[in-house]
C-alpha cells in the first residue's frame, strides 16, 4: 500500500525516473529548478540545488536525502525568511510516487500565497488518488504536530488539486495573487479509529 515516509536512499533509481517524467512535462522538482539555484546564489547558503545530473551519483542522492529531511530541523541554516519543513515521499514498495511538504508555520509569504502544504504526483501515477491519500496522511501528521487546521492552496485553474483540497474539507477564505486559499482541519490523534 502506498504511504508517506521520510526520504530514503532506496528510492534514488525509481526517484531519478520520476524526475524525468516531470522534467518531459516542463517541470522539475525538489532542488533542479531555478528556484533553488536563487535561493543558494541569494544567500550564499548551499543545500538546495542539485542537477539531475549530479543526482546520479549516489552521494549526491544521498546529501539530498540528508538535507531533505534535516529541513525540517530548526537549527538546519536556511535562507532568512524560510521555515522549517517536513519533506515527505509517497512510495509504493519501492517506487517513488510523489513529494509531499509541510510547513511548520506560515512565513508573510506562506500565508499569502504558499500555504502549509505542498505536493507533486509524478505524472505516470496521476488520477489513482496518490494526492487524496498523500494529503489524508500528512493532515494526520499535522495534527499530531499540534496544528488544528492548515493553509493550502492552488492556482485558480488547478481543477486537480481544487477538488483534492475541497475534498478534505477545505474552507475556501479568498484568492490572492491567483491562488486559490483554503484553511483545513487537520486531524488530531484522538480522533484516528
Ligand atoms: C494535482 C496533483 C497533485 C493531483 O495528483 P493525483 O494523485 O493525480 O490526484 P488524485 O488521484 O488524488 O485526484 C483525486 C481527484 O481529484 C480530481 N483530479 C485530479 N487531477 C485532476 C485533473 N488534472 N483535472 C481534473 N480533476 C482532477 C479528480 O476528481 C480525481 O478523482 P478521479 O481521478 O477519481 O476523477 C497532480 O496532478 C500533480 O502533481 N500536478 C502537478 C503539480 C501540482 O499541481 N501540485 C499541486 C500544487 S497546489
Amino acid at each position: 500500500m502506498a504511504h508517506i515516509v521520510r526520504p530514503d536512499y532506496r528510492y534514488h533509481r525509481s526517484y531519478l525516473e520520476a524526475v524525468d517524467e516531470f522534467a518531459a512535462e516542463g517541470g522539475h522538482i525538489d532542488g533542479d529548478g531555478p528556484w533553488a539555484q536563487e535561493a543558494d546564489a541569494e544567500t550564499g547558503f548551499e543545500g538546495y540545488a542539485f542537477t539531475r545530473e549530479s543526482l546520479e551519483e549516489p552521494e549526491q542522492f544521498r546529501a539530498l536525502v540528508r538535507r531533505r529531511r534535516a529541513e525540517e530541523l530548526p537549527e538546519t541554516p536556511r535562507p532568512a525568511g524560510w521555515v522549517p519543513v517536513t519533506n515527505l515521499w509517497f512510495v509504493e514498495g519501492d517506487t517513488w510516487l510523489g513529494s509531499i511538504n509541510l510547513r511548520h508555520e506560515l512565513s508573510d509569504f506562506l500565508r499569502e500565497v504558499g500555504g502549509h502544504i505542498g505536493y507533486a504526483v509524478r505524472p505516470s501515477a496521476r488520477r489513482q488518488g496518490h494526492a487524496t491519500e498523500a494529503l489524508r496522511q500528512t493532515l494526520e501528521l499535522a495534527g499530531e504536530m499540534g496544528l488544528g487546521e492548515v493553509l493550502l492552496t492552488c492556482d485558480e485553474d488547478n481543477a486537480g488539486s481544487r477538488h483534492i483540497i475541497e475534498a478534505a474539507g477545505g474552507r475556501y477564505e479568498d484568492s490572492r495573487q491567483g491562488k486559490r486559499r483554503y484553511w483545513v482541519p487537520t486531524v488530531t490523534p484522538l480522533e484516528i479509529l
